[in-house]
Parts: C-alpha cells; sequence; structure tokens
C-alpha cells in the first residue's frame, strides 16, 4: 500500500494532464452532432483501460451510444467489484459564461474547470488511476475489477438495461462501485444511500391554427401561452404539494431516525439560500430543505417557450406553446405510472380552448442502498483513510436510474461512494471538481480495493 500511495502522490500532474485529453472530448450525448465525439471518447476509453493494464477492454455497441468494458480477474478466490460510471456529459451552453473553454480542463485555485469534471469524466478517471496505481507497481489488483463505463446516463440510461440483461455472466460481481454523486460538503466525505426517480414529461399546447396579430386577435382566442401557465400554476398547491391525484400514493415516508440524522448534520438553511442568492428557501411544508431534496418527490419545470422571445417587441398571439415538466420520485413511486397520472391530470385540467397534448421523454425509478452491507463497511473505512475523517451518510436529490436495474437484473447492491462537492455546477457553466477531492479520490478508491476483502473475504461470483 505506501508504494501504491506514494506513487499516487508522484504522478499528480500526468493525471491532469491525462484527464484533460478524456475532458477534451465533447462527449454530450443528447446532441446529435456530437455522435463522432461519443465514439471517439469510447475509444479513447479503451485505449486507456488497456494502457493501464485492464484485460479483455473493448466496446460494445448497443442501439445508442456504445458502452465501454474492461476487467483484471486475476485475483481467483477473491470478491469481484462492478465500477460502473459515464463517460457522457451535459451540453455546456450556455457557452458565455464559462470562464475558461467547457472542454479545456483548466485549474484555478484549488479546482480542476471543464464540462464532465465531476460529473462524471473525472470520477470515472479516479478509479482508473487507483487500478493503475497497483497493476503498475504490484503488477496484481487486491479484489477482481470490472469497470462498466457507459455513454448514455445523461439521457436515461435508455439501452443500458438490455446490455446487463445480455451480458449477465461477463458482468458478474459481487457489489457495484459508482461514483457520480457528491461529498456532503467540503472536507465531509459522505456515503450516500438514496437517489430520487424521475419521470420527465412534455406538454405541447396548440390554440389558433397559426400565429396572430395581437391587436386584431387578443381577446378572442386562449392564449395558448395563458393556458399552459395556468396548467403549470395548478400542479402545486398553497403548501407547496404537488395536486396530481395519487402523486403521493405509497410514498415511503422518511422514518424517525433519518429525520433526526439529518437534522443533526452540519447544515444551515440561511448559508444554503444565501450561496443560492435567494431571498427565501421555498418547497413543501413541513418539510426540511435537505428532506425535501433527498426523500420528497417534487415537480419542477425545467423549461417553457412558445411565441416571441427575440429581441425588442412583437405583437404576437402565438399559435403553439410548450413546456418541459419532470418530477423527482422517492421509493415506492414508480415512473411510468406518475406519467400516466400526470397526463391524465393535464387532460383533465387543460382548458377546452386549446389542444393539448403531453409525452413522456424518459424516467427512472429511486433506489436505497443498503448502509450495513460490506461494500459500505469497506467504503467507510476507505473514506477514513483517504480523507482522514469518519464520512457521514446521505441521500441525494438527483438519479442514477440504473442502480436499480443492477439489483433487479444482476442481483448487486451498489456502493455510491462520490467525491464531488455540491456547489460543483454539474450540469451548469464552470463546473468542477476540487483537486483535493480528485487526489484524495484516487487514494480512497486504493484504500477501497485494499480494505475490501476484509469485509467481503467469501468469493460468491
Ligand atoms: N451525477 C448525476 C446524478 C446525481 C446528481 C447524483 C446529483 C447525486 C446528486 C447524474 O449524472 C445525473 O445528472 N443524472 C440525471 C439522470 C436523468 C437524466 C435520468 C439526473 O439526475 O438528472
Ligand atoms: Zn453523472
Amino acid at each position: 500500500m505506501e508504494q501504491v500511495l506514494g506513487y499516487i502522490e508522484g504522478e499528480q500532474d500526468r493525471y491532469l494532464r491525462e484527464v484533460a485529453d478524456f475532458i477534451a472530448i465533447p462527449s454530450v450525448s443528447t446532441n446529435a452532432e456530437n455522435r463522432p465525439d461519443m465514439l471517439n471518447c469510447a475509444n479513447w476509453l479503451v485505449d486507456h483501460m488497456r494502457r493501464i493494464g485492464l484485460q479483455n477492454a473493448q466496446m460494445f455497441p448497443t442501439a445508442g451510444h456504445p458502452v465501454v468494458y474492461g476487467e483484471w480477474l486475476g485475483a481467483p478466490g477473491k470478491p469481484t467489484i462492478l465500477i460502473y460510471g459515464h463517460y457522457d456529459v451535459q451540453p455546456p451552453e450556455p457557452l458565455d459564461l464559462w470562464e475558461s473553454p467547457p472542454f479545456e480542463a483548466t485549474v484555478r485555485g484549488e479546482n480542476l474547470y471543464a464540462r464532465g469534471a465531476a460529473d462524471d469524466k473525472g470520477q470515472v478517471f479516479i478509479h482508473l488511476k487507483s487500478l493503475e496505481a497497483f497493476l503498475k507497481n504490484t503488477g496484481t489488483l487486491p479484489v477482481n475489477v470490472k469497470v462498466l463505463v457507459e455513454g448514455e446516463e445523461e439521457i436515461g440510461s435508455e439501452h443500458l438495461a438490455a446490455f446487463l440483461k445480455e451480458q449477465k455472466d461477463l458482468l458478474k460481481a459481487d457489489l457495484v462501485l459508482i461514483s457520480d454523486s457528491s461529498m456532503f460538503a467540503r472536507d465531509v466525505p459522505s456515503i450516500c444511500y438514496g437517489l430520487r426517480g424521475l419521470s420527465y414529461m412534455q406538454i405541447d399546447l396548440v390554440g389558433p391554427n397559426k400565429d396572430l396579430h395581437s391587436g386584431s386577435f387578443g381577446g378572442t382566442v386562449h392564449n395558448p401561452i395563458q393556458a399552459l401557465a395556468e396548467i403549470i400554476a395548478r400542479l402545486h398547491d398553497k403548501n407547496g404539494k404537488v395536486t396530481i391525484p395519487g402523486f403521493y400514493k405509497g410514498v415511503l415516508p422518511l422514518t424517525r431516525t433519518e429525520r433526526t440524522a439529518y437534522r443533526k448534520l452540519p447544515f444551515s438553511e440561511k448559508k444554503y439560500a444565501r450561496e443560492l442568492g435567494v431571498k427565501a428557501l421555498h418547497g413543501e411544508k413541513g418539510f426540511t430543505t435537505l428532506e425535501r431534496v433527498w426523500a420528497r418527490p417534487t415537480l419542477e419545470c425545467n423549461g417553457i417557450w412558445g411565441g416571441f422571445t427575440g429581441d425588442g417587441a412583437k405583437t404576437v398571439l402565438p399559435s403553439k406553446a410548450s413546456a418541459k415538466i419532470s418530477m423527482r420520485l422517492v421509493p415506492n413511486q414508480k415512473s411510468d405510472k406518475i406519467a400516466k397520472l400526470f397526463e391524465k391530470y393535464v387532460k383533465k385540467i387543460a382548458p377546452r380552448t386549446v389542444t393539448v397534448s403531453v409525452r413522456n421523454l424518459h424516467g427512472g425509478e429511486a433506489a436505497l442502498t443498503p448502509i450495513d452491507s460490506p461494500g459500505v463497511k469497506a467504503a467507510v473505512a476507505a473514506l477514513a483513510k483517504g480523507f482522514g475523517k469518519q464520512p457521514l451518510y446521505q441521500r441525494e436529490g438527483g438519479s442514477i436510474p440504473i442502480v436499480v436495474q443492477f439489483k433487479q437484473i444482476l442481483g448487486l447492491d451498489t456502493v455510491l461512494l462520490g467525491f464531488g462537492l455540491p456547489d460543483e455546477n454539474a450540469h451548469a457553466p464552470n463546473e468542477f471538481i476540487n483537486l483535493k477531492n480528485f487526489f484524495g479520490g484516487i487514494k480512497t478508491s486504493a484504500h477501497f480495493l485494499n480494505e475490501l476483502p476484509a469485509y467481503l473475504p467469501t468469493k460468491k461470483s
């Protein structure tokens, strides 16, 4: 271990150069024009996996973007871990708000800035470097490792479940390890044990059959933007509850233990509001901010458009208006069911003056992972060694839909070991990863590999 940790310490400059190469490939999964970049990025990973000493590294085509896989299985009798991450990133727009170009990894202060720095290329890279440190220095790993990096996480992992079903044998393991979330705060490492699910919807409204002069026609027909605003305004009540009938049915309540534990976490609602620049916080009454984000279902309007939005003024009464609306879900809500309830309710409350259509764009289920599993125990020990601090337990508001499928399809529990920070600007301009977390993450990953056999002595796979 001494040698491995010393190597990690000594190779920091090279790590930064290499992760910059990985980041430089604009692997934006949602953009058709980035398709070649997706392939380049997958190729980069296959090549990198081979270079660090993984075996059987290859790309698997899917109906969408390719999956990348590599393994090292030279520790018979030892546990096998499946490390999962994603090489796709969110679009970098709006570009003018970036202080350095999104695909040029730039160190400023103690952070590395770039799209994908934290979500999730930087965190995938953390594990590749800990594997490399063992393989280059000792020629072996303390456990068997399979690495699976997909290219569609940011667009709902549409084709990954099919891949898991097809490749059950290849992916046999004892547990899944994912670094695609955040620590609780700076210098406060944490284990995440809950993620929310998602139903992502689009509403399209059509009023008159063409754009109209708002002087000649204003006051005669229902403006679709107005009608859409009326619909959206009815999706919450005055207590911040979602009004869709059946929305809360079966929602797993917070336990008293959880509520007590969350109240003890080092979190200030005032500071949170100040940092976000809002005058006051807002949300479902009766719950604290952490409870709302981690354990309560919510509905947000992600975008709304229609009519004239250019510079200057245009007196138009538009024919169409649309909105994208997503709902974050918690355990026992089902994404498809919620999507149906949403559609039914929106159609019911839509005024008769417009034609409304509702589409389900994608979704995923919420996950709760066990906190007393051997993997979590090894992760706690690894964080304590890697960061010199005992981690705390938290949930997250974001979604990693494949976590539930790992359990359902492969029978595997997941350990969520995040090295990001809550203010890392994921999905926004100036995304970054804190370098202390980046290098501490590589050491923690090495400790995790080293610790795991003590907690999971018998090989199942
Ligand atoms: N890294 C996030 C998931 C995440 C976000 C974990 C915040 C913990 C805290 C991931 O890449 C992501 O953004 N997922 C999407 C999934 C969706 C497109 C199905 C999300 O949560 O919006
Ligand atoms: Zn991510």
